[in-house]
């Protein structure tokens, strides 16, 4: 039978324990993250509206700056430059994507790299390629947990992570490797994507596309996380993986309540993090 994977659950274990910290905290200030969102992407606006709801609901602060499309590339890295100076400020998160004249590697490499609670510094990218602590991004790192908390220990096991982009594939296929698993990383220039699918005890899939992975791709007792979130026509949440591999796989994650619900709790955990760091140094 199938065990489920659930990140609803875990991801409400997580905000419990950081509101317990943060309740200790009384008297001292408090973790601070602070949300940058340019432009009107509706989607961008669901996601930061939950961040900011998360943050408020464990007891941290939490600002958003909501900034109109046309703001230019110097306004928006001297805003950043004031956060990074801000000494109340723990946590530094730029939503993506954001509008296109504007340069977001350039913004990506103003972030302090101790504020930084995406992980996307190229600083912070390198350590976690080195295996040394860091921050990593909330959606990888939120996968890795969900297998721990169910004792999915990957070493040695065969893995196959589907997509190769910065944000979700290419930082989950570094954890594994950290891991000691083995790993493949296929991409839309791939070929036989099944077969190679076939052959794995582990499949994160990180695509993009509604479905993408078959039931026949996935060998009997194979772990399979979906990190796809697609609404459909008719207002479904589906993933990137058919149903159907419930009937072959021996752990999978829903979609909605599997993935999702890890990253902000990463996203918060990540800003104690910082604190933490911050009030030490
Ligand atoms: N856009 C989609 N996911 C993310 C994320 O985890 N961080 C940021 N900054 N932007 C995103």
């Amino acid at each position: 039978m199938t065990e489920i994977l659930d990140g609803k659950w875990l991801s409400s274990t997580i905000r419990e324990k950081l509101k317990e910290k943060t309740e200790l905290l009384k008297g001292v200030r408090l973790p601070q993250l602070v949300v940058v969102l340019v432009g009107d992407d509706p989607a961008s606006h669901t996601y930061v509206n939950a961040k900011e709801k998360a943050c408020k609901d464990v007891g941290f602060i939490s600002k958003v700056h909501r900034l109109t499309a046309d703001i230019t590339n110097e306004e928006l890295l001297s805003l950043i430059k004031s956060l990074n100076e801000d000494e109340t400020v723990d946590g530094i998160l730029v939503q993506m994507p954001i509008p296109k004249h504007l340069d977001s590697k350039a913004v990506i490499l103003t972030i302090d790299p101790e504020k930084d609670v995406d992980g996307f510094h190229p600083i912070n990218v390198g350590k976690l390629h080195s295996n040394e602590k860091t921050f990593v991004p909330c959606t990888p790192l939120g996968v890795m947990e969900l297998l721990k908390a169910y004792n999915i220990d990957v070493s040695g096991m065969n893995t196959v992570v589907l997509g190769r982009s910065h944000l979700v594939g290419r930082p989950v296929a570094q954890l594994l490797v950290n891991a000691n698993a083995t790993v493949t990383i296929c991409h839309s220039r791939s070929k036989h994507i099944d077969e190679i699918c076939r052959r794995a005890d582990l499949i994160v899939a990180a695509v993009g596309v509604p479905h993408f992975v078959k039931k026949d791709w996935v060998k009997k007792g194979a772990i399979v996380v979906d990190v796809g979130i697609h609404r459909t026509e008719d207002n479904k949440i589906i993933g990137d993986v058919v149903a159907e591999v419930m009937d072959v796989a021996s752990y999978m994650t829903p979609v909605p309540r599997g993935v999702g619900p890890m990253t902000i709790a990463m996203l918060l955990s990540n800003t104690f993090d910082a604190y933490e760091q911050h009030m030490k140094g």
